[in-house]
């Protein structure tokens, strides 16, 4: 149960702890995986004396890192060496499904401005098929709400959402100023990121297909 994940998990985070080098600008996604191997960074850096910079994904992995003490950057002053993320579902293929937490328009970014990336899941993410347990999120520029919506039906969902904030009224508005779509699909096949990543209206979505990823399971 618990434990065991929970001990998978550190074993994962002391992995990416082992593969921080002095002088690196890491990408850091997010989720309670990435926080784990946040800790373990922060430990290794406090203990090495190592200076490192992150660029973060989100204002929660942000303050995460401050708390940490460790230096932030921003995609537009670094390039990343390298980056460490979570996924909803990962396929044999290496494909994912993220964005459970929202912030997959800056992972993707980071992603694909990075030349090496991990991902870290514990077993209960790894599916024969995407779409098992997860929809694709996907974020939508508020006025372009109803043409995604229609556009998206054309591509044979089985069911789209508008995503709910919690704890308060109203629709989850994400960092970006945007809504979010949870749109289910039987069948992802490998043509549907870019199928919605076409309509207009599409910041991104949460489907990472052929991504250059190496996964490391707790
Ligand atoms: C955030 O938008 C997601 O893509 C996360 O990477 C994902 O939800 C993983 O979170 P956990 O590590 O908490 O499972």
């Amino acid at each position: 149960g618990t434990v065991i994940n929970r001990e998978g998990k550190e074993k994962v985070a002391d992995e990416i702890a082992a593969k921080v080098k002095d002088g690196d600008v890491l990408g850091v996604g997010s989720g309670s995986t990435v926080y784990m191997a946040l800790l373990a960074i922060a430990k290794k850096i406090k203990e090495q004396k190592l200076h490192i910079k992150a660029i973060p994904t989100s204002i929660e992995i942000s303050m995460f890192c401050a708390k940490l003490g460790i230096p932030l950057t921003t995609l537009y002053e670094d390039k990343p060496d390298w980056l460490f993320d979570g996924a909803d579902e990962v396929d044999p293929n290496r494909n994912l499904i993220k964005g459970r937490g929202g912030a997959m328009f800056k992972e993707k970014l980071l992603i694909s401005s990075s030349p090496v990336n991990y991902i870290i899941v514990d077993d209960s993410k790894l599916v024969d098929k995407l779409g098992t347990n997860f929809p694709i999120p996907i974020e939508v520029f508020p006025a372009a709400l109803l043409h995604v919506e229609n556009e998206l039906r054309k591509l044979g969902p089985e069911s789209i959402a508008l995503r709910p904030a919690k704890g308060k009224d109203g629709s989850v508005i994400t960092e970006n100023g945007n809504l979010i779509l949870d749109a289910r699909f039987h069948d992802i096949g490998n043509d549907l990121e870019l199928k919605i990543k076409s309509i207009t209206g599409v910041i991104d979505s949460g489907l990472f297909i052929n991504y250059d990823v190496k996964i490391l399971v707790a």
